[in-house]
């Protein structure tokens, strides 16, 4: 569920027109519901409460500090994967001791500042990386919390390029590498492994999966004696975009806490999409509509530079008018919805049925509150969407669009060129 809905035939945002807020700000914008965001947390925790998790965000799905904020003063931890996600989770207050950090690439200068911020954990995926984390915590002396990521080999049913549990994936490490490493902890004085991890992938709409990785890491941590207290189960949980039918929180709770609940361990996971993904939208507005022998093109100010998921991944994202005509007899027409952007692959949607769009009409591109913005670029020297959150009925700016400035800033021309 979520609060962009229909009124009188016009689309809502929570309880504001949202065509009064592209009077607002110019389009292409994405636009948050606050309530959305906070409802998923919510659902989640709730669904898990008898084991009280401690829920982190994943900081990559949705990165605005004003969507960090909203998450961690509502007692929310963030799973973060880089130095400037750390930098943003500061400046969103995020309890250190509720941050975790995962990556397969961390930087050594990376490690420092989160250990010297004092995170929760690493989420460690390599030997490589435990040695120089453990370096860099003898040189702060400082004993510094990991977690190792397990690569369970499960095939989750999802895109292959968001499939990272499978055993030929760059993620995490395999259990007989996992198995040497805890028996030759003594070559790591100044860590302390007390987590195991896994991430088997995103917009995982079945419990199975899960269900699997799950078991075989607690088979293996009892196989071996391993002796951990904490447990990341990860994030990945699918939404739905289309006719998928996901698993709710509830549902997915039922299959798994009875095994969770077997254990002593303390919980942790990582949700994205099943947070942010439905709290936000992408508001386009139709410049020009095209009629060629093959197809009827819908061309708006909204392409692969705001959301590059239909392109990248053919994901499909619905998209509905904002405002729908009163006359219900309206014909509707098979249409592309393309952006400007000077790539084929530059489409929003293909094939759907739309009204007759005329310049100026406003598009909503529905469920694009993760990996949304968080993806955009400037690709054709485009300056970035604006982000609006409407919170308990007022409408806030939680990032102004860009300018030109902002395209060139850090750029120069050498002497030798002027
Ligand atoms: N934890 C780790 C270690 C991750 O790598 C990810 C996502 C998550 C948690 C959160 O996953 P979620 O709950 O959002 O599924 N750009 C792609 C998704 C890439 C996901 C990367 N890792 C997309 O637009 O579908």
């Amino acid at each position: 569920m979520h609060e962009f809905t229909f009124k009188d035939n016009e689309l809502y945002c929570e309880d504001i027109k949202i065509s009064t807020i592209a009077k607002k700000f110019p389009t292409p914008f994405y636009l948050y519901s606050y309530k959305t965001l906070i409802d998923h947390y919510r659902k989640l925790k709730t669904a898990f409460s008898a084991i009280s998790p401690l829920i982190c965000f994943s900081v990559k799905s949705n990165s605005n500090i004003a969507m960090l904020r909203a998450l961690v003063k509502n007692g929310a931890g963030l799973d973060i994967v880089s130095g400037g996600e750390l930098y943003r989770a500061r400046l969103a207050g995020a309890d250190p001791k509720k941050i975790v950090y995962a990556g397969v690439g961390k930087r050594p200068d990376e490690i420092m500042d989160a250990i010297k911020f004092g995170i929760l954990f690493f989420n460690v995926e390599s030997e490589e990386e435990l040695e120089t984390i453990q370096n860099i915590a003898a040189s702060l002396k400082k004993r510094v919390n990991i977690a190792i990521r397990i690569n369970p080999d499960v095939v989750p049913k999802t895109h292959s390029h968001i499939a990272t549990g499978k055993g030929d994936s760059k993620f995490g490490l395999d259990f007989e590498t996992v198995h040497k490493i805890f028996n030759s902890q003594w070559r790591y004085p100044d860590l302390k492994i007390r987590g195991v991890h896994i991430h088997i992938g995103s917009q995982i709409v079945d419990a199975d999966p899960f269900e699997e990785a799950i078991r075989k890491v607690l088979d293996f941590l009892k196989k071996y004696n391993i002796e951990v207290d904490h447990f990341n189960i990860g994030g990945g949980l699918g939404i739905i975009y289309s006719i998928e039918n996901p698993q709710t929180a509830k549902n997915f709770a039922k299959r798994i806490l009875p095994i969770l609940k077997k254990t002593r361990l303390k919980i942790i996971l990582e949700p994205g999409r099943f947070i942010s993904g439905n709290s936000g939208i992408l508001v386009t507005k139709v410049l020009y509509t095209k009629i060629t022998p093959r197809n009827t093109f819908v061309i708006v100010d909204g392409g692969m530079s705001e959301l590059i998921r239909p392109s990248l991944y053919t994901a499909y994202h619905k998209i509905v008018p904002v405002k729908v005509a009163q006359d219900s007899s309206q014909t509707c027409d098979k249409v592309d919805i393309v952006g400007p952007i000077c790539e084929s692959g530059d489409f929003l949607g293909k094939d759907r049925l739309l009204p007759m769009m005329h310049k100026g009409d406003l598009l909503a591109v529905m469920g694009a509150g993760a990996y949304g913005f968080a993806m955009s670029s400037n690709y054709n020297s485009r300056p970035r969407a604006a982000e609006v959150m409407v919170i308990n009925s007022k409408v806030h700016i939680i990032r102004r669009q860009e300018d030109y400035a902002d395209l060139v800033r850090g750029e120069s021309i050498p002497k030798e060129l002027k």
